[in-house]
């Protein structure tokens, strides 16, 4: 018999900071005017860039799912993502999102090429090939999990926001992860001072623990689902702290 290949599961991955709404309710909250609501976490923003674009094996590119507004929130020349394919969903229908993001990936790929090649210049021996830089636009989740299928080329795929994209990842049903499990793995976010920060964007769920169908993850299988070692501890970084941790849904 054919040993059972599961398809990769879909990880979504956000930064998240507890704002109490009430005596009993804490949301989390991910977003303030369209982009993030702290100042730059360098230790958050590299482990991100780290583990979604660290393939799970050479010849493959990891995919995220991301909707229009991350597209657009992430800076003009950094967009899309090096080394990632970005999935865009988009409900647009007059081709302007397709349009503006094939011209912004033929931008970025000549850019990339050109900084590949003056590496190649200097030390030769020393240039291991990257994963490729793709992105495309489709109108659904669902249209976005069914490309993963056909493109054999993609590795592990992350569904990077925002709170619209990470509702609808949530609420997919079974059938519709075609046998994909849904993991999470979270980065908190807290102020030293404790005092919250502004938001106005918040992820779908407040908790994520038995009662609604999730488990904690260890540190040893977060580190495992990211490819590097996720201690689970408290990290200092100017005024905030930070800590990954990781949940599976049962
Ligand atoms: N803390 C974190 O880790 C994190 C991560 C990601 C984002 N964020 C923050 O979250 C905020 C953005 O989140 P958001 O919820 O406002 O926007 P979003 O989920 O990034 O994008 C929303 C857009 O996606 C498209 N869309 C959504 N549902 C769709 C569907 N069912 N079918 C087709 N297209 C669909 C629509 O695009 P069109 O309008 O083009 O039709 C919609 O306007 C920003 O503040 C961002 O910085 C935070």
């Amino acid at each position: 018999m054919q040993p059972h290949n599961p398809l990769p599961p879909l990880t979504l991955i956000v930064a998240t900071t507890p704002i109490r709404v009430s005596e009993e309710v804490t949301r989390l909250g991910i977003g303030l005017k369209g982009t993030l609501p702290w100042p730059r976490i360098k230790t958050d923003m590299s482990f991100f860039a780290r583990v979604t674009s660290r393939p799970p094996t050479a010849d493959k590119t990891n995919a995220m799912i991301m909707g229009r507004k991350t597209y657009d929130s992430v800076p003009a020349s950094l967009r899309p993502l090096a080394k990632r394919t970005s999935i865009i969903i988009s409900r647009d229908t007059t081709g302007s999102v397709q349009e503006s993001v094939r011209k912004e990936l033929e931008k970025r790929k000549e850019k990339l090429a050109a900084k590949a090649a003056e590496a190649k210049a200097k030390a030769p021996s020393e240039v291991v090939a990257d994963p490729e830089t793709d992105a495309f636009v489709v109108h659904s989740l669902d249209a976005a999990i069914r490309e993963l299928g056909a493109r054999e080329e993609l590795g592990k795929v992350y569904v990077i926001g925002g709170a619209e994209i990470y509702n609808a990842s949530l609420n997919m049903k079974r059938d519709e992860l075609q046998g994909r499990g849904l993991r999470v793995v979270m980065t908190n976010v807290v102020r030293k001072d404790g005092e919250p920060f502004e938001c106005d964007t918040f992820f779908p769920l407040d908790k994520l623990d038995e009662g609604n169908g999730w488990r904690t993850a260890s540190p040893t299988e977060v580190s495992e689902w990211v490819g590097e070692e996720v201690d689970g501890e408290w990290k200092s970084e100017g005024d905030v702290e930070v800590q990954m941790v990781g949940f599976e849904k049962i």
